[in-house]
């Protein structure tokens, strides 16, 4: 297998289990801690009335129904991911819009050519490919001549205090992850320029543009430490950090994180400065 089919399969098979549960299991509190995120992209995005937009890795349907009232009854949004159960749940919650449609498969290999798409959207949905390169090629195949595309990733984890901290706090009892190959998917995956550059170019998208976000995160969604300790440790890295640990230790380090978010405590929830790129770049054809 050669490693972009083994990041595929890993990919997959996270989205369609251990990761795509929680998300499924914890919309509500994602959807308030990633809120702050969701009203500049769309406004950077800026869907036109009556267009066709789509919406990749589009999980549980969040974004999808802010772009479904965006475009309005005349326009149409293709919410495409990769996961069964998140897709699923988007598709409950985008019932009562009827000019969205859901499409379940990989964004590097699903029929998307007869789309005419004038824009494709995605919050933190892109960085999961194992091989960017195709899968922004492919997608480049649903957009209209000169279509456009807008997506929120993560810039650095040292500039995302939200993750990194609960991660040292766990690195004091269990050892380091490895560091990641820079080609690895990840939610990390795109915080360099330069790369996202690379892929999206050679996908056929024009030098992309990259502007900073800065936002402030609640990781508790508007609930108490405890739930921003549960949050913190059911994030990617800290997850797998923790996996498969004893409970002796598991426990220890969940108290660490504990303790190491408590400072952050305040009558607004716990909340961390979250550091984003807005990355625009347009078909080249
Ligand atoms: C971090 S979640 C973001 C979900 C959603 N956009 C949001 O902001 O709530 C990443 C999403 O990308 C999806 N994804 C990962 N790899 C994918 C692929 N190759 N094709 C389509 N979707 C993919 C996952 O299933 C997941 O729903």
């Amino acid at each position: 297998m050669t490693p972009t089919q083994a990041f595929n399969q890993e990919q997959r098979a996270r989205w369609n289990g251990i990761d795509g549960e929680y998300w499924v299991n914890h919309q509500d509190s994602l959807d308030r801690t990633l809120a702050p995120v969701t009203g500049p992209l769309l406004a950077f995005a800026a869907p036109r009335a009556g267009s066709t937009v789509i919406d990749v890795g589009c999980g549980c349907g969040v974004t999808t129904i802010e772009l479904a009232r965006a475009v309005g009854p005349s326009g149409r949004v293709v919410a495409v991911d990769v996961s069964a159960p998140m897709l699923a749940l988007a598709k409950e919650r985008l019932r009562a819009f009827a000019n969205t449609t859901c499409l379940f498969g990989d964004a590097a290999e699903l029929p998307l050519r007869d789309l005419g798409a004038e824009l494709i959207v995605s919050r933190f949905g892109v960085m999961f490919f194992g091989d960017p390169v195709a899968a922004f090629a492919n997608l480049r195949t649903g957009l209209a001549p000169g279509g456009r595309l807008r997506f929120a990733c993560w810039r650095p984890i040292g500039e995302n205090p939200w993750l990194q901290i609960p991660l040292h706090a766990v690195y004091e009892h269990v050892p380091r992850l490895p560091k990641p190959d820079p080609e690895e998917p990840g939610p990390f995956s795109f915080s360099d320029t330069a790369r996202v550059t690379r892929i999206l170019t050679a996908a056929g998208f024009t030098a992309p543009s990259f502007t900073p976000l800065d936002v402030q995160m609640d990781i508790a969604a508007g609930g108490t430490l405890e739930d921003a300790v549960s949050q913190a440790s059911a994030m990617g890295p800290t997850k797998r950090a923790l996996a498969d640990q004893p409970e002796d230790i598991r426990a220890a380090a969940i108290e660490s994180i504990r303790r190491a978010l408590t400072p952050h405590v305040s009558p607004d929830g716990v909340k961390f400065p979250g550091a984003i790129w807005l990355v625009a770049a347009d078909s080249q054809s």
